[in-house]
């Protein structure tokens, strides 16, 4: 063999590719979880059964699945042994005490009220906050933040920068709120019909795209000239914290935990869907500096979650969620999270396939309006994509366009936004560096054959967020 030769085939790891040194997870596996690929027939009939609604399929079937970062991260062997010190009083548990401190301590918010997940929360503070005939700014809604926001009587309206609606640009905040379509806002509304601005950290429709220290500092002082609150969806905020701290000068030396909570401590309080950057499979909170705000939100919990000191979760879910919070804002720990995604999408722009850059914390998006510019966005194409990439290799991921916007609550109409996406999501601490390959190695075959697919039609429509239990059928 050749001198040549042999250099040809020498395989090359990660870092040598990129001119770097690789790095690693920085844990070991002690406990794995068997899972197998079903055959072509039955991920056919599976699909077809599932309405071709990857919600609707039995996770069974699926082999690796990235169907969402909530609620499925591998918990450490810390945690698992803090389900052993579950208190399960009714009252007064003392793992509530645990948690209300880890949030205290690390988001530096001065009241908690425990919740069963996110929306209970998002709940909350949408029937505290908003009167009739409100308004609320977001950096981009969010299917279940946006569902309470109506649902109290609100009106969404989105001031995210433009940048966030075009896949291709690579500015490096697109989840900024855009000053001036919120200053337009509040003088055509006035500020009196403005509660609070709902801010997202790296904004999970949009791609996973975070908000910069600067926005969030500007966004306080405009709202501060109306007396305007802002309120934040800290739910992916850990992973905001690691794009401001590579990508906005003056923070590459500040340590993760010290980022958020400069960054809570220009905001009035927080909801949590801590299913996600808290690597627990349940739980949530609401956190608000306020008294009455708190004494509201304390109340209602008590209607709807459960009592102020457990919100719907166990005795032994609080623990693991309190030990979650102190693992999930390490370094080492974000640092891997974020960059095994970007290992994912860094494989599929080489091979050209169209994804929403830059790549952000939790997820690659595909763009679906690139794979199928053949089928019409009321044939919803990122609902068939994620059926195609199922069909193909038994990868579950998930619809993020038409069918997930729903549709106006006034003209009764589909509103069509201008991304329209699949969501491969990858899940804390559960899949390697294979499982990314194999996946990548799906969409590609899916891509290759993309000029055959055709479109859907939806055959079933639940009136509240249809994308989890539409169910559609393939045209001709
Ligand atoms: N806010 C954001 C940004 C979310 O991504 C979610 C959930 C919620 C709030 C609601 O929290 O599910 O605990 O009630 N997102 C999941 C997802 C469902 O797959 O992105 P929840």
């Amino acid at each position: 063999m050749s001198e040549d030769r042999s250099q040809q085939h020498k395989p090359q790891t990660m870092g040598q590719q990129y001119g770097r040194r690789s790095w690693a997870e920085p844990w070991k596996i002690k406990m794995v979880e068997p899972i197998s690929l079903a055959g072509p027939e039955e991920r056919a009939r599976a699909i077809r059964e599932a309405g071709y609604n990857t919600f609707l399929l039995r996770s069974e079937d699926v082999y690796i699945d990235l169907l969402t970062d909530s609620g499925t991260s591998a918990m450490s062997d810390r945690q698992w042994a803090g389900l052993m010190l579950g208190d399960e009083a009714y009252a007064g548990s003392r793992n509530f005490y645990h948690l209300e401190e880890a949030v205290q301590t690390y988001y530096g918010y001065r009241y908690v009220v425990p919740t069963h997940q996110g929306r209970g929360a998002e709940h909350l503070i949408s029937r505290a906050l908003i009167e009739p005939g409100d308004f609320i700014p977001g950096n981009m809604y969010f299917t279940t933040t946006r569902l309470h926001q109506e649902l109290a009587g609100g009106t969404f309206v989105d001031v995210i920068v433009d940048e966030a609606h075009d896949p291709a640009s690579l500015h490096p905040f697109k989840g900024n709120v855009d000053l001036n379509k919120l200053q337009a806002l509040i003088e055509r509304v006035g500020a009196e019909h403005i509660p609070y601005v709902s801010l997202a950290g790296t904004v999970n429709m949009a791609g996973g795209q975070p908000v910069s220290m600067a926005n969030v500092k500007a966004l306080r002082a405009l709202c501060d000239r109306y007396g305007i609150k802002v309120y934040l969806d800290a739910t992916r905020m850990a992973e905001n914290a690691f794009f401001i701290q590579e990508r906005e000068e003056g923070y590459q030396n500040t340590p993760i935990a010290a980022i958020l909570k400069e960054f809570c401590s220009y905001t009035d309080g927080a909801w949590m869907s801590a299913k996600k950057d808290h690597l627990v499979n349940i739980g949530g909170w609401l956190a608000v500096n306020d008294h009455d705000v708190f004494e509201q939100c304390s109340n209602l919990v008590v209607v709807y979650e459960g009592l102020h000191t457990y919100g719907g979760m166990a005795g032994r879910d609080m623990e693991a969620l309190a030990i979650g919070i102190t693992e999930a804002l390490e370094d080492a720990h974000i640092r891997t999270r974020v960059n095994q995604v970007r290992y994912l999408g860094d494989l599929l722009s080489a091979w050209d396939i169209p994804i929403v850059q830059p790549v952000g914390g939790h997820a690659v998006f595909l763009n679906a309006k690139l794979f199928y510019p053949h089928i019409p966005q009321n044939q919803f194409p990122a609902q068939m994509l994620a059926a195609q990439l199922y069909l193909d290799s038994g990868v579950r991921a998930m619809e993020r366009g038409v069918v997930s916007a729903g549709r106006d609550p006034e003209t009764g109409e589909h509103r069509y936004p201008a991304l329209e996406l699949v969501r491969l999501t990858i899940p804390r601490r559960v899949y390697t560096q294979a499982h990314m390959d194999v996946t990548a190695e799906a969409v590609k075959a899916v891509f290759d054959t993309r000029e055959q697919t055709r479109g859907l039609k939806m055959v079933f429509e639940p009136k509240y967020l249809r994308f989890f239990q539409a169910r559609f059928e393939p045209i001709g």
